[in-house]
């Protein structure tokens, strides 16, 4: 088990900086998932929490100790990728034990860490087999195997489940969980799907091009996102933006006016607020409703497109010139809606997310319970 402590972490190909001040404390023992697009850095700030990557600029610590030149093999870290790179030649069992045969075990040692792996994984009877003969999830359980045989102080898991199906990718998402509850080692874990990140981790960190948007419990950044990316990110299907200008700063919130001479009162802190000031207002689509009671004369008018049924919810898709990106409403499973209805989308005040120009949250008033016990906690 151990703390990762990362101070003012840079790297750069070249000329080329692809990383920036990251800062960044893991404690001990803790899930964290780094979520974001392709490309905006996750495989690279892993890599380098490896030593495969050298760090251009920063500390990174283990458990309080520098560790930026220590080799890859003396961090304690055990890194498994996406692909699963077996040895097709060798038995489970051997490619297991492979690593530890190399560091020198003994055989007993091997023996014991190899069939300890084996059990927590459930393919202790597959142990004679070779990679060929399993299925997919079965050898990313093989690949899982043998970074627990080197008992690491932390595991570092790249996209482990990318190459899965979906519905074997929900199973070992569940199988994750469980390890992490089984070892309660440090565990840092990487994935473009915001819904692993929001389903395993104790602590999302949020990157795109190569910045942390935001760290915060799975709950923290659902509920008070700092910015409009991470606003966008987390959650399916994604939060409505609406734009419009503030009309006035209230006691009880902002009141928004969208383009068309609609407005919206939205509960948040007016904090540096102006009047004719751009700003995006943010609905998720469980809170945006047709014809919302709760809205009463806030709301914007848009013209319905479409109706997705999922059996337990419906999704009612609208078009309107001040949401570029259409309008989302999670509807109740049986209400139709036939194209090209004209309804009016809002929703209560204290539902509402509001952006600044530059894309900064405002403080939201509603502070409930678990923003109380989460929106610092990480
Ligand atoms: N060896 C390299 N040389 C130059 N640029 C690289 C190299 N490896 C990665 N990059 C760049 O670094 C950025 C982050 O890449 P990566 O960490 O692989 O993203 P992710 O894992 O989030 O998809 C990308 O813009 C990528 O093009
Ligand atoms: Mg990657």
């Amino acid at each position: 088990m151990a703390s990762l402590t990362l101070r003012n972490i840079s790297k750069r190909y070249e000329e080329t900086e692809v990383m920036r001040n990251i800062n960044l404390d893991i404690n001990d023992g803790e899930f964290v998932v780094f979520v974001g697009p392709s490309g905006c850095g996750k495989s690279t700030l892993m890599r380098m929490i490896a030593g495969l990557e050298d760090i251009s600029g920063g500390d990174l610590m283990i458990d309080n100790a520098r560790v930026n030149e220590l080799a890859p093999a003396k961090r304690g870290i055990a890194m498994v990728f996406q692909s699963y790179a077996l040895y097709p030649h060798m038995t489970l069992y051997d490619n297991m034990a492979f690593g530890l045969k190399l560091a020198g075990e003994k055989k007993p040692a091997i023996d014991a860490a190899v069939k300890n792996a084996a059990k927590i994984l459930h393919i202790d009877h597959l142990l004679d087999r070779k990679p060929k003969a399993l299925s997919g999830g079965q050898r990313q359980r093989v690949a899982i195997g043998r970074a627990i045989t080197r008992k690491p102080k932390v595991f570092l898991f790249d996209e482990p489940l990318s190459n899965l199906d979906a519905a074997l990718r929900v199973k070992m998402r569940l199988e994750f969980a469980r390890l992490h509850d089984d070892l309660k080692t440090t565990m840092i874990y990487v994935t473009h799907d915001q819904v692993e990140a929001m389903t395993l981790a104790d602590k999302i960190v949020v990157l795109s091009a190569g910045n942390i948007e935001q760290v915060g419990t799975p709950n923290a950044l659902y509920h008070a996102p700092a910015n409009r990316f991470v606003a966008g990110f987390i959650g399916s299907p994604k939060m409505n933006f609406l734009s419009g200008t503030i009309a006035a700063v209230q006691s009880n919130g902002v009141l928004v006016k969208y383009a068309t001479g609609e407005t919206q009162l939205v509960g948040v802190l007016s904090g540096n607020a102006k009047v004719g000031d751009a700003v995006t207002v943010g609905i998720r689509p469980e809170h945006l409703q047709p014809n919302s009671a709760e809205a009463g004369d806030y709301g914007v008018s848009a013209s319905t497109m479409t109706v997705e049924t999922l059996g337990d919810a419906a999704y009612l898709y609208a078009e309107t010139d001040i949401a570029p990106d259409g309008l989302i409403a999670r509807i109740p499973p049986l209400e139709k809606h036939p194209r090209g209805q004209q309804l009016k989308f809002g929703t209560a005040p204290d539902h509402c997310h509001l952006f600044n120009a530059e894309g900064q949250a405002y403080t939201r008033n509603v502070v409930d319970s678990w923003q109380r016990e989460h929106a610092t906690a990480a």
